[in-house]
């Protein structure tokens, strides 16, 4: 049976495009995406999973609590027997219960060097800090805010001239290359977890 990943989404979803097109070129193989989940009714990257083929669909948060919305969330992840869970652009934290139901088996990527400029409009927060190197980091999803163990990062340097909109679209490309990779390994079982480091064996010879 191929591996089954679930990604939730709050937005535009070009992580999550990124993902499936690294699905569908065997970059990540023998996987697929089993479900797409999203918090927001309008998020456009729901529509871009169903013109994929992909399920797909909103579970709305307003007026749940968070552990009660979660238990939704994992319900429907746990239906469709997913391994693997990754948050591409899901603006919310999640509670212990969703950690501990899938522990170290969410990751979660965000649009700077962790832990430099956490929460929301990290790359505005890197421009306006004067930073002149920033990046995006994928790491292992705990109750904290963008604070789990970290897997992967890459750098991307910050140019006099940048808007935040310039330095996310460049920071966007790293993104996308980075998540693709951090899949392979994570499903590969290519990890160990010591403390809040993850140290990476090499890759297998076939
Ligand atoms: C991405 O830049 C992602 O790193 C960021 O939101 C964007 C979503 O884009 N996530 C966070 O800031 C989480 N704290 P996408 O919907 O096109 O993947």
């Amino acid at each position: 049976m191929k591996r089954r990943i679930g990604v939730l989404i709050s937005g535009r979803g070009s992580n999550f495009e990124a993902l499936a097109d690294s699905v569908a070129a065997g970059r990540i193989p023998n996987a697929e995406i089993a479900v797409v989940l999203s918090n927001r009714a309008d998020a456009p990257g729901v529509a871009k999973a169903k013109a994929r083929g992909i399920e797909a669909r909103a579970i709305p948060s307003s007026g749940l609590e968070r552990e009660a919305y979660d238990r939704l969330i994992v319900a429907a992840l746990r239906q469709k027997q997913v391994e693997l869970i990754c948050m591409a652009g899901y603006m919310r934290m999640v509670s212990a219960y969703f950690v501990s139901e899938f522990r170290n088996r969410i990751l979660n990527i965000h649009p700077s060097l962790l832990p430099a400029f956490p929460g929301l409009e990290a790359q505005r927060q890197a421009l306006e800090h004067g930073v002149k190197f920033t990046g995006c980091t994928v790491h292992f999803v705990d109750e904290r805010l963008d604070a789990g163990p970290i897997l992967l990062q890459a750098i991307v340097p910050v140019e006099d001239s940048d808007t935040p909109e310039i330095l996310a679209a460049r920071i966007l490309r790293e993104e996308h290359r980075i998540y693709t990779e951090a899949v392979r390994i994570v499903l590969d079982g290519r990890y160990r977890i010591e403390g809040r480091r993850v140290l990476l064996d090499p890759p297998q010879k076939h």
